[in-house]
């Protein structure tokens, strides 16, 4: 059904703070005139907070500041009244232990800064990889209407006369090293090449891949994706977005109305066209679970398993996001989608009508970068979910990232009971191991890093490498860069911190993988299987006190997620009483 839109002019939520002539009103209004505010601002006019998650410590935002001051520029000219204010900000790059141990916490400042503070809409300035789903789930929490500005991709890097893309590079450059084919010192140099100027990965790692999906969902104007950083065409899009947000509110156009089944499915797919990252999967779950919305694992694997990987993009592909923007980006993915009924086009989006009118006259640049479906990457892209006795609630895997010869394998267990087990070892010359092996990575999930770090593209042995082997399968509860390939089960759950399956796996045991048919099998037999989860031991300490504590108590597992249990739902926007 069509959405209608609210009547207007009505009273808004922001008059509970700021209308009236009551003491508290005039607390209100009179504490925020210290900023030069005129009194007419508060007359009524929709109250639009501009939830930041700048920071010098989050490199990939550090310029969302000077894109704030254009999305005010947007609402003034809308009438609306915009008030900027900074959330926790999770940086990808360099917060410890991972920042993914911080997403939900991210998202609980946003939930209760917004229904806590005087406003009536809300714009999301996102970035870096958990930045963009933990602001959806804190704005999905709370129901106002809300819209994503994204900061943008970093333009492309270059190195020695090569395109270099961001975290892609990292991992071919560290295993270059480790096989003796490049110096400390080229690494050294190739540094600064990767990063040259403000934004986020520029391939088609978790920020890109997020930004796509918050334009898929119908959450941001169309085209926000992947407009480089720097572009001029970002500005406006900020600029644009302010101006949207306002008569968003006049609509009383919310999240709700936006994140339907329809939009989460038209997401899915649309990460299996662009070779998105497999933590899209968490984030959506995540997002799904914060509106009531009933969505599964077994979604990813039926929604996208038709859809071919037409952007050809790093980490599968050859591309960067600056080429993506200038073939025309995600508005021509959705097209092809819409063409080959993959897409729900009458589904809503932050502009008030269907997605299909935004995207149906676009038109495709270059199509070297997003390839006809007979030259896709992939043909059945997507991410694939594996289940079997040592993945009961389910693994992913992503095949357009993954090697073709290894999608059907079974190999000889190399057990790593952690991340530090693993570094001490990998280097060695006497592990016994071969590119023939399955290299397991236990303790890394939500509960027993704590926090799923990406660790799961475990790098290979040096001794693997040096024979030119580029990929092995590796198998663990851990996440992996969206920056990042491989033949890589990830996610596997339940976790060995939990007593899964995988907290019983053996140097020696059989493994079978075989992607075709969804199946992950340690080979022992059930008896065996029951007799070691009976012996299992728990190894991973609980943190005592503050946010990991809390983290660990009440994290759940990565098939659903990884949100904390009592943050799924929707909590509403209802203005709590106050006494003066
Ligand atoms: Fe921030 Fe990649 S590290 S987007």
């Amino acid at each position: 059904m069509p959405f209608k839109p609210a009547k207007w002019p009505r009273k808004l939520r922001s008059q509970e703070w700021f209308g009236g002539d009551s003491k508290d009103a005039i607390y209100h209004r009179g504490w925020m005139q210290n900023q030069g505010f005129p009194q007419d601002l508060f007359d009524g006019r929709p109250v639009i907070g501009i939830c930041n998650t700048w920071s010098e410590l989050t490199p990939c935002n550090a310029h969302l500041r000077d894109l704030a001051e254009r999305v005010k520029n947007g609402v003034w000219e809308a009438g609306g009244f915009p008030v900027e204010f900074p959330v926790f900000s999770p940086a990808e790059s360099s917060l410890r232990p991972t920042a993914m141990m911080f997403r939900n916490l991210c998202a609980m400042d946003v939930e209760e800064a917004l229904r806590g503070k005087c406003i009536d809409g809300i714009v999301l300035m996102v970035g870096c990889d958990k930045t963009t789903p933990a602001l959806l789930m804190g704005a999905a929490s709370v129901d106002l209407p809300a819209i994503v500005v994204s900061g943008g991709p970093m333009l492309n890097g270059y190195f020695r006369g090569e395109t270099v893309g961001s975290g892609t590079h990292l991992w071919r450059f560290s295993e270059a090293v480790r096989a003796g084919e490049m110096t400390a010192a080229e690494f050294r140099e190739a540094e600064a090449s990767m990063s040259r100027s403000p934004g986020s990965c520029n391939t088609m790692g978790t920020a890109s891949t997020m930004a796509s999906m918050a334009e898929a969902l119908g959450m941001a104007l169309s085209g926000n994706a992947a407009i480089p950083a720097v572009d001029s065409r970002r500005r406006m899009m900020a600029q644009l977005t302010g101006r949207r947000i306002v008569q968003m509110v006049k609509d009383d156009l919310k999240p709700s109305d936006i994140l339907t089944r329809p939009a989460f499915e038209n997401a899915i797919r649309t990460n299996g066209a662009i070779g998105g990252s497999t933590n899209a999967v968490i984030h959506l779950l995540a997002i799904a679970g914060r509106v009531g919305l009933d969505l599964g694992l077994e979604d990813w694997d039926r929604l996208g398993r038709d859809v071919p990987t037409i952007v050809n993009l790093m980490p599968s592909g050859k591309y960067l996001m600056e080429e993506f923007f200038y073939a025309g980006g995600l508005p021509v993915v959705l097209k092809r989608l819409g063409e080959a009924e993959l897409l729900h086009k009458d589904a809503l989006t932050v502009s008030g009508g269907p997605i299909w009118d935004e995207v149906k006259d676009v038109q495709n640049w270059n199509e070297d970068v997003i390839l006809p479906t007979e030259k896709a990457l992939t043909v059945s892209g997507g991410v694939a979910v594996l289940k079997g006795n040592l993945a009961p609630n389910g693994a992913v895997l992503k095949p357009s990232a993954a090697s073709e010869h290894l999608m059907v394998h079974r190999g000889r267990a190399v057990v790593f009971e952690d991340i530090d087990d693993y570094k001490a070892r990998i280097e060695d010359e006497d592990l016994d191991i071969d590119e023939t092996c399955v290299m397991v990575l236990k303790n890394c999930g939500p509960r027993g890093y704590p926090g799923m770090a990406e660790v799961g593209n475990m790098g290979l042995p040096p001794k693997v490498l040096r024979k030119g082997i580029t990929d092995m399968v590796r198998i663990s509860d851990a996440r992996m860069s969206g920056t990042a390939y491989g033949t890589v089960v990830l996610h596997t759950s339940p976790e060995a911190a939990l007593g899964g399956p995988l907290a019983v796996v053996r140097d020696g045991d059989m493994i079978s993988l075989d992607v075709p048919n969804r199946r992950i099998e340690l080979q022992i037999t059930d008896e065996e299987l029951t007799t070691r989860l009976a012996e299992w031991q728990p190894s991973v300490e609980r943190p005592s006190g503050g946010w990991a504590q809390l983290y660990h108590d009440r994290v759940m597992g990565a098939e659903t997620g990884a949100d904390l249990d009592f943050l799924v739902g929707c909590r509403g926007n209802d203005v709590a009483r106050e006494a003066h």
